[in-house]
């Protein structure tokens, strides 16, 4: 069975764009795979802890070795790499906040990129001392921006430091297949944001409607010999 694990991090509610259109795409998802499963954790409205000394002191120690308060400060960590683990997909609504990802966004990035669980270091290593932990995973990122030109070619693309960022963090755990959905324009209104949203939800009912095998043959032909 495919699951899906569904994240929302826009603080905002009604108003938030990528909370719509990842929900439009959940939605076409189940129409196409009923028997998929769905977890969903709303990051934007109930906002994860930043780590802290005694998070970083337990995540730097081997398991074995955790007292039982160490082990404390992980749990919340320990489920949100347990949840992250059991998905297939990840679908994460981000919103563009100061030329990169929310902090809020970031505080799920810190929590779910563990020494030991999502990516190993070995210190003798001195030419690949890290190696991702992460397999087989997909992942849809639904982003939203209020201004415009930020893709490819566009004239604020220099100015766009969360996907490369997101791409960067994703594969050093090991989550090489990211697709980057986005909406422009939140700040202009009008046609020019309709248009960019319809744009982004007709892609996202594209990528909905793949079936397992179509997606298959997808990632096969893309696949560098
Ligand atoms: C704190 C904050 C910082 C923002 N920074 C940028 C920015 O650097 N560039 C930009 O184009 N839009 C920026 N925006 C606009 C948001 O990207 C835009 O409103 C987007 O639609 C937010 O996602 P949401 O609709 O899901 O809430 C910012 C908005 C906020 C609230």
């Amino acid at each position: 069975m495919t699951h899906l694990l569904h994240l929302d991090s826009s603080p905002r509610s009604d108003r938030s764009h990528t909370r719509r259109l990842t929900a439009e795409f959940v939605q076409r998802w189940q129409d196409v795979h009923p028997d998929g499963g769905v977890t969903y954790r709303d990051i934007g409205r109930n906002p994860l802890p930043h780590v802290t000394e005694s998070w970083i002191s337990a995540a730097f120690t081997p398991p074995n070795q955790r007292s039982a308060a160490m082990q404390h400060a992980l749990r919340l960590s320990d489920e949100l790499v347990d949840e992250f683990m059991q998905a297939d997909l990840i679908l994460a609504g981000i919103p563009f906040y100061n030329f990169g990802m929310p902090s809020g966004f970031k505080a799920y990035i810190d929590q779910i990129v563990r020494v030991g669980r999502t990516f190993s270091f070995d210190p003798l290593n001195k030419k690949t001392p890290y190696t991702p932990l992460v397999h087989g995973k997909r992942m849809i990122a639904v982003i939203s921006r209020g201004d415009g030109g930020y893709g490819p070619g566009g004239r604020n693309q220099q100015y766009n430091h969360l996907d490369p960022h997101l791409a960067t963090v994703l594969r050093f755990i090991g989550v090489v297949d990211l697709q980057i959905v986005a909406a422009e324009n939140d700040e202009y209104g009008g046609a020019d944001l309709d248009k960019s949203l319809e744009s982004a939800c007709r892609q996202l009912r594209g990528l909905a409607s793949e079936t397992k095998s179509h997606r298959q043959e997808v990632v096969g032909s893309n696949r560098v010999p």
